[in-house]
């Protein structure tokens, strides 16, 4: 898919407030600093677009993007981040949760991973609440230039083997690196595909 545009349309806390939910979504999520936002940058290949931090916790709001004038990104604040008070992480829940049970044109969540760690807890929650609400979604491994290939495939096997302990299939799996744009042809192709289904 070729990005002809794609711009900014707003930040908002509650799903009510998104935009019309007239096009297909995607959304991002994943732990804080695992790459959301860098990898929303590299696919529309913009990149200051997306605010990126080195500092966790940088994106804290529901950020839409139009692109193409025909599909929406959504950038979700991460989960998971340690200093965060008890309070802020169960507004983080509710306004999570509320977006991705109530938002009608979501299409596919891509859940990232950083591909540097062994299977976390707490994605693995993630995802099977997204299973048990039958939210439809892709992993997304991210970060794979840190690491070697051979490093890259044990990790993402080992995550692979540790969804199938409870699933009975796949979803669709990416192995991404927004720093030399590996796997954009990837999720570009898988969304032009989705976009294909709608209406
Ligand atoms: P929050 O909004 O805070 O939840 O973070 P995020 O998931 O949006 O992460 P963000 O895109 O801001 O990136 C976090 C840090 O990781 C930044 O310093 C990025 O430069 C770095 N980073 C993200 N993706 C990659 C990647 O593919 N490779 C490398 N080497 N660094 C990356
Ligand atoms: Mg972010």
């Amino acid at each position: 898919m070729i990005i002809q545009s794609a711009e900014f349309l707003q930040s908002n806390t509650s799903v009510k407030d998104c935009p019309r939910p007239d096009y297909p979504e995607y959304a991002f999520i994943g732990r804080s600093n695992v790459g959301k936002s860098s990898l929303i940058n590299m696919l529309i290949g913009r990149k200051g677009l997306a605010k990126t931090s080195s500092t966790p916790g940088k994106t804290q709001l529901i950020n839409h993007f139009l692109i193409n004038q025909k599909w929406y990104i959504a950038d979700l604040p991460g989960y998971g981040f340690a200093k965060v008070s008890k309070t802020s992480k169960a507004k983080w829940d509710l306004m999570i949760r509320e977006y991705l049970l109530q938002r009608p044109n979501l299409l596919t969540v891509f859940v990232l991973i950083d591909s540097r760690h062994e299977p976390q807890k707490i994605d693995l929650n993630f995802i099977h609440w997204l299973g048990t609400k039958e939210i439809p979604f892709s992993i997304v491994f991210t970060k794979m230039d840190k690491l070697s290939k051979a490093k890259v495939l044990k990790n993402t096997d080992q995550f692979k083997r540790e969804m199938l302990k409870t699933w009975a299939a796949l979803p669709p799996l990416f192995v991404t690196s927004s720093e030399n744009k590996t796997g954009r042809d990837e999720v570009l192709g898988f969304i032009e595909e989705v976009n294909r289904g709608w209406k």
